[in-house]
Parts: structure tokens; C-alpha cells; sequence
């Protein structure tokens, strides 16, 4: 798949099914999406990769911290995917690249990744709310000094077996200018 066709036929997929790559084809492709442009080389970020029974670890962590929700409610919003990958920003405090630059790099490697499942034949979608504020979650995820949870990527496989009709190119008009 050249890139432009996994730009424009990627989508966020809302359910997911087995398969999900395993662990070692994981890591396969963060190697590949670790190289997304980063200042300094700082690697501000690293994935935790929850699965199974796990993922009930998840829900009630959320759930502590979220007492007006029914738990049942965030188990199942936990079960959309068989591998929900976490991820933590782990910024370098006081480094010369500032700490926008860093989220900026965890952010061009969240979506190499993204773009590398989809071209592999994985959906994902990456979900924030409540996975970034729940400190009973950061704690059971021992999250050190100024780590931050960005979220989960939810990771498998979509039901659909059409593939995601191209998008059209978006209308970029007023997010472009030529400086003259
Ligand atoms: C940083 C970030 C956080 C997101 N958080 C959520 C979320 O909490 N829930 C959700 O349904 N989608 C979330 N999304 C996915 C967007 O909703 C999705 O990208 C958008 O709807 C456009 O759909 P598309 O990815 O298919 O183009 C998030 C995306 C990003 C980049």
C-alpha cells in the first residue's frame, strides 16, 4: 500500500475483533514508527499493552475514579478491543526541547503506528476521557514523576471485510498560504 492510499482509506474503527497483533509484531511496528520526526531523539513515550483479563484490571480502575458511572457501562466500553495499547507520556522536565515539542513527537509516533496497523490490515482508534484522568489507573500502571496518560489506542481487527472506500483529499483552503 503506498502511503497516500493508507492516508486516505485509514479510519478509526469503533469495534474491534481478534485478531490484534501480538506482542512481537507490536513491537515490530513501534520500531518502525519510533523513528517519526522527534527532537532531540528524547523517545518522550512508551505503550503498555493490555489484553484479556487485563482489561478488566482497566475498567476498574476507571470505575473507582468514576463513581456516577455504572461500572458495568466502562466494562464494556473496555471491551470494544482485544488489545487496547496505553499510552504514556513520559516527558524529559527541564530538557532544552521544550515540553510541546515532545508531546508534538509522541503525537507523530502515535499516528505511524496508526498508519502501520492500517497498512498491516489492523483498525485502531484512539480513545482519550476518562483512560487520561484516572489516577487510580496511572497508579496501577505505576506511572513515575511527570508521566502522563495520553489515552489508549484501541487495537484489531474491523468487522467489515470491505476495505475503507478512499477518502477524498480534504478542502486544506484556509489552512494553507504562500508567504510573498
Ligand atoms: C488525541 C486523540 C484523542 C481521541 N479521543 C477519542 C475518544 O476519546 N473517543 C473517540 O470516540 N474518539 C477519539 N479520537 C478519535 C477521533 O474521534 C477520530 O479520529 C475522529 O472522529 C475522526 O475519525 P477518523 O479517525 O476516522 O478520521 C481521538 C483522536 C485523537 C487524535
Amino acid at each position: 500500500m503506498d502511503v497516500m492510499t493508507a492516508v486516505l482509506t485509514r479510519r478509526s474503527t469503533s469495534v474491534l475483533r481478534e485478531p490484534a497483533p501480538n506482542d512481537e509484531e507490536f513491537r515490530y511496528l513501534l520500531q518502525g514508527a519510533a523513528t517519526a520526526p522527534d527532537h532531540g531523539r528524547l523517545r518522550p513515550w512508551r505503550w503498555i499493552l493490555v489484553r484479556g483479563e487485563q482489561q478488566e484490571v482497566l475498567a476498574g480502575c476507571l470505575a473507582a475514579d468514576s463513581p456516577d458511572t455504572a461500572p458495568d457501562h466502562i466494562r464494556r466500553s473496555l471491551r470494544r478491543a482485544p488489545l487496547k495499547a496505553v499510552l504514556v507520556f513520559c516527558p524529559h522536565t527541564g530538557h532544552k526541547v521544550p515540553e510541546w515539542e515532545q508531546l508534538a513527537a509522541a503525537s507523530a509516533m502515535a499516528q505511524s503506528l496508526i498508519l502501520l496497523l492500517h497498512a498491516r490490515g489492523y483498525g485502531s482508534k484512539w480513545r482519550t476521557g476518562r483512560l487520561c484522568t484516572s489516577g487510580t489507573l496511572a497508579e496501577r500502571l505505576g506511572l513515575n514523576g511527570p508521566e502522563r496518560l495520553l489515552g489508549a489506542l484501541d487495537v484489531g481487527t474491523a468487522d467489515s471485510v470491505q476495505p475503507a472506500e478512499r477518502r477524498a483529499p480534504a478542502d486544506v483552503r484556509g489552512h494553507l498560504s504562500v508567504l510573498d
